[in-house]
């Protein structure tokens, strides 16, 4: 890595520190892993090849530069003119100050930008630009973007789009016949209603040469988890047969599918993903794909560790060592966990863990010291405990909005599989699974988890047997891999407006 670079990098998570989760999520603000970067700028620098002496390359939302260190970093396009746009001074004057005479750095609004004709006009556009929901755009600036946008690309986008679907459209006034454009966009774009202008203009303005989707467990940003794809154009209108290429996998550069899809066939489809996901198993989103699946806790001994609240207090164990625990799938009546001011459950027994994590033997108060030094042998031998240090800590989890049993015997009218909708701090044994929504940096919708755990709670027994296993005797299991894989019906997560 050059000198630049590593100072760029510094540079950056010194702003990115001075901001708050919130102020960074009105802008949008989360830097591409430069790795990534790299490899959509040399994917889209051979399309656009050869690009000549008077060739020039555009990051619209530069931020300090993640595209640009990539086009300058990269052979073909080391020598092109580079300009960058970002609104925010703070990261204006930083890229200033990095890029000197290497790349002109303007500190403007994009699209008011890119509504001026003495901009100029780009062969190479490489960008990850904000990822703003519609929430944070004030009514004027949506009626002003969406002026910009249409007289750019002939689209007319809804009021709901997110900010990146403006920056998109926008661009399209600045790129020469025939350049080439990559952004670092969400996936949602292929099946929201918001889409459809961009679904329009990548299917009748522009060839679109690539899609690249990053499976929804390859969250490609740290601090924003979000399901992203790159979209890759030229600026010319397609060719009656073209077809683009859509790919998959972890990797852009390595990508583990491709398929050809015509573009005549996207244009008439108001969900372009749906072709892949359906396969044989059916309509609808995968439950990997809206929310991460873990286990509950190991305690080790959950008779010693785990006890009616108040006998803890009993013993003089206070609140401070006890999290919420909720009672084991044998003893669970409720499908909704109701919890009081504190968040401890209410309509089911009221149990709690006893957790002393980060705290040394000498500052435990004398009845929890009291309490763990009568630990049965058999717990205090056992392989779990014996291998933690200290040896009664706990495995550290959130408490999960919604949980599931994934093993039984499935009696009459009652499934092996219930998933249960807590509103409790309570976390888990690893007798749940515990579900924890994938989200953009933003708080999840209390509607959104409902209407989740609704479709979920609907999800045919067999859908879940197919996925999962069955043992001798009835016994039905799904394992977290299995339960990633299980279709939801109907359910299509980015609509509901809390994903992504
Ligand atoms: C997702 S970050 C990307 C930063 C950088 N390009 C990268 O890839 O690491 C988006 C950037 O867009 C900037 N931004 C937000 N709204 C903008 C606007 N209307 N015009 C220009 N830049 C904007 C943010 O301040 C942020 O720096």
């Amino acid at each position: 890595m050059n000198t630049r670079e590593e100072e760029r990098l510094q540079v950056q998570m010194a702003l990115d520190s001075q901001k708050t989760q919130a102020q960074r999520n009105k802008l949008g603000q989360f830097a591409t892993p430069p790795s990534l970067a790299g490899e959509i700028t040399r994917f889209s620098a051979e399309l656009a090849s050869p690009l000549g002496d008077d060739a020039s390359a555009l990051e619209p939302s530069c931020g300090t530069g993640a595209f640009l260190t990539a086009l300058s970093d990269c052979p073909a396009t080391s020598s092109v003119a580079k300009v960058g746009v970002e609104v925010d001074a703070l990261f204006a004057d930083a890229a200033k100050r990095l890029w000197g005479d290497e790349a002109q750095i303007i500190n403007a609004d994009f699209l008011e930008w890119a509504a001026d004709l003495s901009s100029g006009f780009f062969d190479l556009l490489v960008a990850n630009p904000p990822y703003v929901r519609h929430h944070h755009l004030t009514s004027e600036q949506k009626s002003r973007y969406a002026e910009i946008a249409s007289q750019a690309s002939g689209q007319s986008p809804s009021g709901l789009s997110g900010l990146y679907v403006y920056f998109v459209l926008a661009a399209a006034s600045r790129l020469r016949a025939d350049a080439v454009a990559s952004w670092l966009i969400p996936t949602e774009f292929m099946s929201v209603n918001y889409g459809s202008a961009l679904r329009s203009y990548l299917t009748t303005r522009a060839t679109l040469e690539r899609v690249h989707v990053f499976r929804a467990e390859d969250v490609q940003f740290d601090d924003a988890l979000v399901t992203s794809c790159v979209v890759t154009y030229r600026n010319t209108p397609p060719s009656s047969v073209h077809s683009a290429l859509f790919t998959f996998g972890s990797s852009f550069e390595h990508p583990s599918e491709e398929h050809r899809v015509p573009v005549a066939e996207l244009r008439r489809s108001p969900k372009w993903l749906q072709r892949f996901q359906q396969s044989e198993r059916g309509q609808g989103m995968v439950v990997g794909q809206c929310f991460t699946i873990r286990r509950g806790i190991a305690t080790g001994g959950n008779s010693f560790f785990i006890r009616p609240r108040a006998e803890f207090h009993a013993l003089g164990i206070g609140d401070d060592f006890l999290r919420p625990i909720l009672p084991s799938p044998r003893h669970m009546p409720a499908t909704e966990i109701e919890a009081d001011a504190e968040g401890w459950p209410t309509n089911v027994a009221t149990l709690a863990l006893l957790d002393c994590t980060g705290k040394t033997w000498e500052s435990l108060p004398v009845s929890v010291q009291g309490y763990l030094s009568d630990v049965p042998h058999k717990i205090r031998d056992s392989y779990l405990v014996k291998g933690r240090s200290p040896w009664y800590v706990q495995e550290q989890r959130e408490a999960a909005p919604i949980v599931c049993t994934y093993m039984g015997r499935s009696r009459s009218g009652e499934s092996a599989f219930r998933f249960i909708r807590n509103r409790s701090r309570a976390i888990t044994t690893n007798s749940y699974l515990m579900l924890f929504p994938k989200v953009a940096g933003v708080p999840v919708e209390e509607d959104w988890l409902d209407e989740a755990w609704h479709k979920l709670a609907e999800v045919p027994l067999a859908t879940m047997q197919a996925e999962g296993r069955e043992y001798g005797g009835g016994l039905k299991k799904i394992e977290p891999k299995e339960l990633a894989r299980v279709v939801i019906p109907d359910f299509d997560a980015a609509s509901q407006g809390a994903l992504f």
